[in-house]
């Protein structure tokens, strides 16, 4: 007689193992839709995957799921309340994606999802714009739903907030929260739309970086001139305005505006020494990059630049003749993007003042410059002593096996920040990506591992959760 072992496993285990191949096709499906937020050529395709997240929502369980309508692109918003005496969480994502250019470093179209493996993704990929930024981690929390509701383990109640214009800088999703602070109440926001540190090292953000992003316009004369007749007696402003962002970082890489460090929170030596507990291999680094050799700000490492710093990055710079062979011509104007990635305690109103302010004193009077602000975002940082960063962590702990790392994100949410200020509630970044994703470059991809592993920690914070916020 032969005895039969049985494995135990978790109704919620055997529940995604029998539907592992319809959530995975699923989402093959919502990012064949190019839902770029940017692009008002889109605005079609933007409501159909808002109408698609609303449908997969009630499909999953929802008591309701409606599309609300902004000044921009609309929010999806879903709820399921299980009883009004239980906790609430709200998850927030973005259905909106980056602009996909340049199409041709794609290796496949970036809206007809394929899967491949990787060295970093053995059991594979799936490589189409979104993927992991931010459709295929927002979709991991519509199939957690369903998980719960199918297997009858909702803890508490759950409410979905699904903006598309997250790439865009969020613009009319402040004035949406104020306006529906009511149907807001809640406990927490759970999001997934940040990195790990790697698959076999979890790790959850406890800060994003806030942002200034500004636009400059040198105009030098009234048109653009022969090179050769006027070229040497009037001024190029081309050759200004590479001057003027050249002089905004001097050699340690400080930049150089007046009053930019003025409110910049300093962390002490521990919380300094804790950080660099981070796991992190430079020589990875510099290979996943194709670079010899990092650079950055003096005195601070590779992860503190990126973490606790801020900067300023030049994110494109036009002028002059670009087209086929060679035009002799003086430009009239040249023109930057230049974004500052602001940490905690500077204000990104502020900060564009002082970019500002500065631009137009040190330009030469050869020139004029015009300055104008794009979006902004305040930085935030997230409390590990809470009900919400412990469940997170004991979730992750549960699914992988090891405590996640704390770390600090580069990246910016700016309605996180919001959030906090009009519904007092903290943000835990539940991010299951890798920054080696691609995100916003050719070829982005989200690993099948990553995607399946979400989905499964889910359920898990939603029950720690309750459990923390209930037994109070
Ligand atoms: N999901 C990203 C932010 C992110 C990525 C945080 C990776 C941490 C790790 C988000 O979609 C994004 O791209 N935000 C923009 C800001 C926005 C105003 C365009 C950013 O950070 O540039
Ligand atoms: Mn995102
Ligand atoms: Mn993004």
């Amino acid at each position: 007689m032969a005895f039969i072992f049985i494995m135990e496993k978790s109704t919620i285990t055997t529940y995604l193992d029998q539907n592992k191949e319809r959530m995975l096709n699923e989402l093959m499906e919502l990012l064949k839709i190019p839902s770029i937020s940017a692009d008002s050529k889109y605005k079609g395709d933007m409501l159909k995957t808002a109408e698609a997240v609303r449908q997969r929502l009630i499909e999953a369980g929802a008591d309701k799921a409606e599309i609300c309508p902004t000044k921009g692109h609309p929010v999806v918003y879903a709820e399921k309340i299980i009883d009004a005496t239980k906790p609430t969480v709200i998850v927030y994502g973005h259905y909106d994606v980056q602009p996909a250019d340049p199409i041709n470093l794609w290796d496949s179209p970036p809206f007809e999802p394929v899967i491949k493996k990787t060295e970093t993704h053995p059991l594979g990929a799936i490589f189409a714009r979104g993927a992991c930024d931010d459709k295929g981690q927002m979709y991991m929390h519509v199939k957690a739903f369903e998980t719960m509701m199918k297997t009858k383990t909702l803890p508490c109640n759950v409410k979905f907030m699904i903006e598309g214009e997250e790439e865009v800088g969020s613009p009319n999703l402040g004035p949406w929260i104020i306006e529906n602070k009511a149907r807001l109440k809640g406990d927490v926001i759970l999001i997934s739309d940040t990195s790990m540190i790697a698959n076999d090292i979890p790790s959850i953000d406890t800060g994003l970086r806030g942002l200034a992003y500004m636009e400059v316009e040198v105009t030098g004369a009234s048109r653009d001139l022969h090179s050769g007749v006027y070229g040497g007696a009037v001024a190029n402003p081309i050759h200004i305005l590479c001057k003027l962002i050249a002089d905004c970082h001097d050699e340690n890489k400080h930049i150089t505006i007046p009053g930019f460090y003025d409110d910049v929170m300093e962390l002490s030596k521990e919380e300094r020494s804790e950080m660099a507990k981070a796991p992190f291999d430079l020589k990875d680094y510099q290979k996943d990059l194709g670079i010899e050799e990092v650079l950055g700000e003096k005195g601070y490492s590779t992860i503190e630049r990126t973490g606790i710093r801020p900067t300023l990055e030049v994110n494109g710079i036009w002028g002059g003749y670009i087209g086929e062979g060679a035009k002799t011509v003086l430009p009239s104007k040249a023109n930057a993007k230049i974004s500052m990635r602001l940490v905690p305690h500077q204000s990104s109103e502020k900060i564009s003042k002082l970019f500002q302010n500065h631009f137009e004193r040190v330009a030469p009077s050869s020139v004029k410059v015009k300055v104008t602000a794009h979006h902004g975002g305040e930085p935030v940082v997230v409390p590990i002593e809470s009900n919400g960063y412990r469940s997170a962590s004991r979730a992750m702990e549960d699914s992988f096996g090891k405590k996640p790392v704390p770390t600090r994100s580069g990246g910016s949410i700016p309605i996180v920040a919001l959030f906090k200020k009009e519904l007092g509630l903290d943000s835990i970044l539940f991010g299951f990506g890798l920054d080696s994703d691609a995100l916003h470059s050719p070829n982005e991809h989200y690993g099948l591992f990553n995607y399946y592993k979400g989905i499964e920690t889910i359920p898990l914070f939603y029950k720690y959760f309750t459990e923390l916020t209930t037994n109070k």
